[in-house]
């Protein structure tokens, strides 16, 4: 597949200065601050759609909506839904219709679903989002061409772990958006942002750093990870 076909990925990730993404107690970890937070608001209303791992959807369970009225204005006066379509991936099926996935705003939700889970995702949610059978095991390369061809052109993902690390060693991502918060997790029972991979990039091809930007207590480092990706 050529990357003209598929959708522009931006990964976004916001890590302790040990690499986890969570700690693991029962209440989800903030790692960002508020105008990193905003910040993440405006890239989220800049894309047509908001990818998450149905683990983050069990653990996190975010609503994936723009915050700011002003975007969300400004996207309904562009012709655009006032969030992003959310979008998830399962293979187990195991999706709670109650999550706020499901019932938090308007925009479109869209269930990646491996066939052998298609008829239990179905019946639960099958109400609340269209859940497409996504073969065994659910290549994400298929899935961005399947979003292509749903009109998403920029597509934000937003983890987890599992989602992230499958898109970079696939090489199906342009642009990463890592936030270091300052402290430590320090806890090995806790998730890292990514695990072992065969990553493409490797001390023998280095990505490229286009910006490193200091936002209140934390730094934004974003990195182009492919020629898609523009430097500002
Ligand atoms: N700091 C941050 O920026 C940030 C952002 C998001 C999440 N998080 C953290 O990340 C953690 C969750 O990460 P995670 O790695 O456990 O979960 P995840 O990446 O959100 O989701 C993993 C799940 O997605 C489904 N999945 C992934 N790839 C698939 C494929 N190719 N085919 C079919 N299904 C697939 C599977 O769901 P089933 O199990 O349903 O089959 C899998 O268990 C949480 O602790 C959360 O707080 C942190």
């Amino acid at each position: 597949m050529s990357c003209a076909t598929r959708p522009y990925v931006l990964l976004s990730c916001a890590t302790s200065i040990d690499g986890y993404i969570d700690d693991a107690a029962d209440q989800r970890l903030l790692l960002s601050n508020a105008d990193d937070l905003d910040r993440v608001d405006a890239v989220r209303a800049s894309c047509d759609a908001i990818l998450v791992g149905a683990g983050t959807v069990r653990r996190d369970d975010p609503r994936l909506l723009v915050r700011s009225a002003h975007r969300r204005a400004e996207r309904v006066a562009g012709g655009r839904p006032a969030s992003p379509a959310k979008v998830t991936l399962t293979a187990r099926g195991d999706l709670d219709p109650t999550a706020r996935f499901f019932t938090a705003g308007e925009s479109d939700r869209l269930v990646y679903c491996a066939t052998g889970a298609l008829e239990k995702t179905r019946e639960r949610v099958g109400r609340l989002a269209t859940v497409v059978d996504a073969g065994d095991p659910v290549d994400p390369d298929w899935l961005l061409r399947d979003l292509a061809g749903r009109g998403v052109r920029r597509l934000m993902v937003e983890g987890g772990g599992t989602v992230h690390a499958q898109f970079l060693a696939a090489g199906l991502a342009d642009e990463l958006h890592l936030v270091i918060a300052p402290f430590f997790v320090g806890d090995g029972r806790a998730p890292r942002f990514v695990g072992e991979g065969d990553f493409p990039w490797h001390p023998g091809r280095r990505a490229r750093l286009a910006e490193a930007r200091q936002i209140g207590d934390v730094v934004l480092l974003r990195y182009a990870l492919s020629d898609r990706c523009a430097d500002t």
